[in-house]
This record gives structure tokens, sequence and C-alpha cells, in this order.
């Protein structure tokens, strides 16, 4: 891999803490680091690299994957580590930070190869950007890459000015828009799967499946995050970006060994093919939902307007579940219902696949019969289970349904910031989100934004520790089905 230095905004930040320094160390002691590494943290403290070197061991105590003891190990991957203070708006700051890495690249003979990572808040995007340009820090010889972390926009007009202001200073390959759930290792699979596999290859569209889940439920409520989160709601949180992106990894048509192009192109063509809602269809489409108090695994929570630093009338929705369908070929006809939200009665993401069953249907008298399904688990727990029917051995003239679980032991697992960062590093953009298929999220949730904001859609109460609204039910009941695994 080739020589890098991993610029670092927001170095003392609690991202870099938990995710940033351990998924390093792990892709570290994995050896998938380039043999010339160097990062260069960044924040507004003053530091001494020795103290910042020690912030970083700590964190890898406290969040690294990997046992982080061996004290030679840790110092040769500390070593690595410089710190300079930068005030984001100052130029000179800038200025000796191009200094600071030249004189690294110079003394360890690096290839002037930067990747900077972007782990602050939105509003210091563009400023960060403009000021890498005029100081001269993107213009090396070698590759440069922008990293950035969510929330890419807060509606489809910033997004697009967002965008417009960071290509003045990166070109579209260069930026490497960060959604941790293309990170997460059973969605990166997602796609191997449904090619390599003959069965899911087969069964893989509008001709057997009758419906598709997909479900992020959250134990936790706002946490210390109100002054971002009731600005958001879950349909900025979690919506535009994670919960579309699955549905495009799951949906995309891909040929054998894919390129990232391949990729971004198909991603497109699902989102260019997901019917719009207008304003008016909302109402018949999305459950805006809010979580009032309740009990979660025996412990009595607070209601969302009686957290900290949450308006008594705030109406920021919690939870979102909606019915989607994708006018194309192979998914005609297959509504897609998706949801999310925070203080739910476990923390589940998962995909479930329910098929249509033309043969069970034909032989057998059971009203009651399960159907088939495939479900993939992607959080906290990895994993893909079948349920099918077959012939009740005691019972001849009866169907019972019979499970197969696949699941992944945690410990193997790499973190999604593994991946990411890793794939980051090599320069390859698959799991990334990309400008094409932001802007058309965006652009399909627009209506909805417009819809909450006009109050065109009635936001329902939940009881904490359930699954959402009673409406989220009925969006399913009124075509025949329901939620499966809400216990
Ligand atoms: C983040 C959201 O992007 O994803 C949080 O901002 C949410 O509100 C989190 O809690 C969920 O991520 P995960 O990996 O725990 O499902």
């Amino acid at each position: 891999m080739e020589a890098t230095t991993f610029v670092l905004f927001g170095a003392t930040g609690d991202l870099a803490k938990r995710k940033i320094y351990p998924a390093l160390y792990n892709l570290y002691v994995d050896q998938k680091l380039p043999q010339s590494f160097s990062v260069i943290g960044l924040g507004r403290r003053e530091l001494s690299d020795e103290t910042f070197q020690a912030n970083v061991e700590q964190s890898l105590r406290m969040f690294s994957r990997r046992e982080a003891k061996d004290p030679v190990v840790l110092k040769n991957f500390v070593r690595a580590f410089r710190y300079s203070v930068l005030d984001v708006g100052r130029k000179e700051d800038y200025l000796k930070l191009l200094k600071l890495i030249e004189q690294q690249e110079a003394e360890l003979r690096m290839e002037p190869n930067r990747l900077f990572y972007l782990s602050v808040g939105p509003e210091f995007f563009e400023t960060i950007a403009a000021n890498i340009q005029e100081s001269g820090l993107g213009s090396a010889n070698g590759w440069k890459r922008l990293v950035i972390e969510k929330p890419f926009g807060h509606d489809l007009q910033s997004a697009r000015d967002l965008n417009r202001n960071l290509s003045k200073a990166f070109t579209e390959e260069e930026i490497f828009r960060i959604d941790h759930y293309l990170g997460k290792p059973m969605v990166q699979k997602l796609e191997v799967l449904q090619q390599s596999h003959p069965v899911l290859q087969a069964l893989w569209g509008n001709h057997s499946m009758a419906n598709v889940q997909i479900t992020a439920n959250e134990i936790v409520g706002v946490e210390e995050r109100a002054g971002y989160y009731d600005h958001v709601g879950a349909l900025r949180d979690m919506f535009q970006n994670h919960m579309l992106q699955l549905l495009m990894m799951l949906t995309i048509q891909l040929p054998n060994n894919s390129t990232s192009e391949n990729v971004r192109f198909n991603k497109k063509q699902v989102m260019d093919s997901l019917e719009a809602l207008n304003k008016e269809d909302v109402r018949s489409h999305v459950v805006r939902g809010q979580y009032g108090a309740g009990t979660i695994q025996g412990k009595s929570v607070v209601g969302y307007t009686s957290e900290p630093n949450i308006a008594a009338n705030s109406q920021n929705d919690t939870f979102i579940a909606a019915k989607l369908q994708i006018a194309n070929d192979a998914w005609r006809d297959v509504p897609f219902y998706i949801r999310t939200g925070k203080r739910m009665k476990d923390k589940s993401t998962r995909i479930v696949i329910e098929f249509k069953e033309p043969f069970v249907q034909a032989q057998s008298n059971d009203e009651d019969l399960t159907p088939n399904l495939i479900v993939f688990e992607i959080n906290p727990n990895e994993g893909i289970s079948l349920q099918f029917n077959t012939r009740d051995p005691q019972q001849q003239r009866e169907f019972r349904p019979i499970h197969i679980d696949f699941h992944e032991r945690g410990d193997n697992v790499p973190e999604a910031y593994e991946n990411l960062i890793g794939d980051a590093l090599h320069g390859d953009s698959t799991f990334f989100a990309h400008w094409d298929e932001v802007e058309l999220s965006w652009q399909w949730v627009q209506p909805i934004l417009d819809a909450y904001e006009e109050n065109l859609v009635p936001l329902h109460r939940y009881e904490a520790g359930t699954y959402g609204p009673a409406e989220s039910d009925e969006l399913l009941a009124k075509d025949g089905f329901h939620w499966w695994f809400d216990d």
C-alpha cells in the first residue's frame, strides 16, 4: 500500500477515541496499514506529541476490539502519531500544518499522499476544504483524499450547496463520504451473497418475494445529543442515509467481479427507480412517531419531551416507518417496509425477506402457516437464517417451519470503521456514499421533510420499550402483512 499521511481534524473528539484510533490500531495489528504511515492529529487544544500519544493509547485500551496490552506493539504504533494545534478558520495554522507534513514526509522519505479525515461538525466542512486548497496542503505531487462524516447536508438544497463547495477543492473520486452502515460486515456481504449463491440468485426479485422489511431498532434515546438530534430527527439521522443505503445494497444488481463504478452506477439506478412521493402521499406511506415514557428491559425511562434540553413542545420525530416501491423489472410490486426508531424494545438491525408461497398455498389447508423467510441480521449480531416449511414427519398432511441459522462470532468480525478506513487508504470507494445517491436520497426524502414541516402528517406518540406506534403495524396490515419478530 502507498505511503500515507493521515491528517485527522477533530483528533481530541469522541469519534476519534472510540472508533478511529481503535480502527487504525486493528488495521496495524493485522498488517493492513501502509509500511510508511504517519498520523497528524489536529485540535483546538494545545497538546504535546507525548500527551497525544498517551491519549491514543488510552483510547485503545478502552475501545479496541483487539487487546492493547503489549507495550512494544503499542509503542511502535503510537510512534507514528504527531499533534498540531489548529483553529479551522485560521489560515496560519494550515501553513504550519503544511510545514509539519512536509518535514515528516522528507524525514520518512514518504510520497506526499495525504488523506484528510474530517471528524468535526458539519459547519466546518466547507471552511476546512477551502483552507486545505488555499494553503497548498492539497497540491503536492501525490494523491489527496477527503474522508467526511455525516451529516451530508440538512435537506436537498444544503446537500447540493455543500457538494458544490467541496468540489472546488476535491473531485468526486477524491471524496469518501462515510456511512458507517456500509462498513458493517453483513452489509458488505449482501452483494457477494446474492451474486455468488445460485439459490439466492434464483430467488432475488419480484417473482419470489412478497415483501421486504428493513428494521433498525435502537434502545437508546436521545442521549446527550439533544442539540444535534432535536434539529434532525429519525428521518435525517437514520433514514435518509443508513436505511436508504441498506435498501440500495439489497436491491442493486451487479455483474460478476463488479467494480466500485458498477456499484455506484447501480445504486443510482435503484434510486432513480424509487417511486417518488409527493407531499400528499406522505400521509399514507409514512408513519412519524415520538417516544413517550415507558420501561425498557426493566428500567423506566422518560419521554422524549422530558429529556434534558428538549423543549416540552418539541415535534421532533424519533421514529419513522415507510412503505417504498421500486419501479423496475426486478422489484416492481414488492413493497419495501422500512422503519427505525429510538427507545424501542430491543437493539436490532435486520432485513427480513418474506417469500410468496405458491407450493404451500396449493397443498395446505393450514391458514396459519408460517411463510418462508430469509433474515439478514446486521447488528448487534451478525447472521443469516432461513425459515422454510417442510412436511411434518408426525403429521404428514401438515407443514411445519424449520430454521437454519448461521452466526458469525463477534470477536472475529472487523468493525465498520476498520473496513471503511482500510478502503479509504486503498482508494476504494465501493462502500462509501457517492454524490449521485446522496443527492437522490435527499430528493426522495424532501417531500417528507416538507410534509413534516407543514404538519401534514400526525406525530404519533409511542410508549418507550415497544415497537413504535400502532400506525406502523397498520401500514403493513393494509397490505395483508405484519412486521416479523416483534414479540
Ligand atoms: C448514527 C446515528 O449514525 O447511527 C445515531 O447518528 C444512531 O443516532 C447510530 O444511534 C446507530 O448506529 P449503530 O451502528 O449502533 O446501529
